[in-house]
């Protein structure tokens, strides 16, 4: 698809008009609205318009002329244009607007019989604003262009299921990317998970017939500014192991992967934006399996860090493989460490499904990363730690459990978990994102498609490009 940003006017095959002023006499031209009252949708075929009402935000024009393409290649029409009023960010009005076209594209439809037999009819977008700076909107539609691409990557893995896409996969998809994007490609599996005492990720991998896989990509620019670490939590499947889920709970679990998929995508959109950071990727892959091998409720296993874990429940594995990730992570000596994973249930009751939970130990941190991705469009939220949450981790025999004694705030104590294998002098770096909420939906939403959302990743990008802007 061709989008193209203009200061002039361009002839195409129809033009969407975005309605912010309900009172339809306002527009210029004679049409017949008939019952439309503009909010939602008006197709005017003789006109060749089509009307969208929308509200003076970011993921507003993004939602509307994503349901614009739609609707478009719907009646297969080829071409259209819109001349937009820009918001207060100039190169974010144009980047949403990307954003919505781009996402448009995205379908998994690999394992229907009958694919869309005609190739998508639109072709050719025009985004036209005679007032606002060219370079801007030009570097807008550039930087959406690559991360849209990242996140269609990311969604492709989270989508793929589970009797394909398993660690191995990982391995093979990080050792691509890092030869496409020159990147370094570390891959280490169980033996050297041994050697490492890396007993909690070994654990969770026990029962699985494919070996537990350790990734680290590494993104180097000439300068750098600081060195960032990702850890992704990569369960190709959580079938919860013993503890074993409920049918309807199981099913969508092959989007446990979502925090490595996203971490995957996070490095390549990186290296490719050419962001002055040294950015880390450590993936922790496996499948929470059952079988006669499994670990069990009532095991105690000693992590690299050497703190002891009564595992009370197998199905709070994502916990597990990435204490040992996470200690894994600092020996790389991070300016900053963040982990990304669909870790608990909790945080989708808490939050909904759209949203993603921050939490760490520094307040500052944490809520300077929220005011950066305000606007990002995915939508985050802090949720604070306190004490008495902490409690509810300790075991009588071990040093900690993985589950807590009570299912309030289970989001928090998920976190505050993690938080034993956080070392002192990274405790102010870190910040835990509970992706599981946003990175697997089962409805479209936005623009975001059935199924896998790429959640995270343009709330990261963005804290990025604004903290490499703010240096
Ligand atoms: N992968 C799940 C969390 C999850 C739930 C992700 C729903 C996406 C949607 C995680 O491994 C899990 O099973 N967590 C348990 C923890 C509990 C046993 C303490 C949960 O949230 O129920
Ligand atoms: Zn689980
Ligand atoms: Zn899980």
């Amino acid at each position: 698809m061709k989008i193209e940003f203009l200061n002039k006017d361009k002839k195409a095959d129809f033009e969407l008009v975005f309605v912010k002023d309900k009172n339809l006499k306002n527009l210029k031209g004679d049409f017949d609205f008939g019952n439309y009252d503009g909010s939602g949708e008006f197709l005017d075929i003789k006109n060749q318009k089509l009307f969208i009402g929308i509200e003076s935000d970011y993921n507003s024009y993004a939602n509307a002329i994503y349901k614009a393409c739609k609707i478009f290649k719907k009646y297969n029409i080829k071409s259209f244009k819109c001349e937009f009023e820009s918001l207060e960010c100039e190169y974010r009005s144009v980047l949403f607007l990307a954003y919505g076209v781009l996402y448009s594209e995205y379908e998994f439809n690999k394992y229907k019989s009958k694919k869309d037999e005609k190739k998508p009819s639109l072709k050719e977008v025009y985004l036209i604003n005679k007032k606002i700076n060219e370079n801007d909107a030009n570097e807008a539609l550039q930087n959406a262009k690559i991360i849209a691409d990242g996140v269609s990557f990311t969604k492709d893995i989270i989508n793929e299921i589970p009797s394909v896409y398993v660690s191995t996969s990982f391995e093979e998809d990080a050792l691509k990317l890092a030869k496409k994007n020159k990147l370094e490609c570390k891959v280490y599996s169980n033996d050297y998970l041994k050697q490492e005492g890396m007993n909690a990720f070994l654990a969770v991998n026990r029962a699985s017939e494919h070996p537990a896989k350790l990734i680290h990509l590494t993104y180097k620019p000439k300068k750098s500014k600081k060195r960032i670490v990702y850890v992704g939590k990569g369960l190709t499947y959580d079938t919860g192991g013993l503890s074993l889920k409920p049918a309807d709970f199981m099913r969508t679990m092959k989007a446990d992967k979502s925090g490595a998929s996203s971490v995957l995508g996070i490095i390549k959109i990186a290296s490719e934006l050419k962001l002055p950071y040294e950015i880390h990727a450590i993936i922790g892959a496996t499948d929470n399996a059952i079988g006669p091998k499994s670990y069990k409720p009532d095991d105690i296993l000693i992590s690299r860090e050497k703190v002891s874990i009564e595992v009370q429940n197998t199905d709070a594995e994502g916990r597990l493989v990435l204490a040992d990730c996470l200690s894994y992570a600092q020996d790389l000596k991070p300016d900053l460490l963040f982990d990304m994973a669909t870790l608990t249930g909790a945080c989708v009751v808490g939050l909904g499904e759209y949203t993603t939970g921050l939490m760490g130990n520094n307040e500052e941190l944490l809520a300077d990363f929220y005011t950066k991705t305000k606007n990002s469009g995915d939508y985050a939220c802090v949720l604070h730690f306190n004490p008495h949450l902490k409690e509810l981790i300790k075991s009588k025999i071990a040093d900690i459990t993985n589950t807590a004694s009570s299912r309030y705030g289970g989001a928090i104590t998920a976190g505050l978990f993690l938080d034993n294998f956080i070392r002192k002098e990274y405790k102010d770096k870190w910040i835990h994102q509970d992706i599981a909420g946003p990175a697997y939906v089962e409805k479209e939403w936005g623009i975001h498609s059935f199924g896998a959302s790429g959640a995270g990743i343009r709330l990261n990008i963005d804290y990025l490009l604004k903290l490499a802007r703010s240096e």
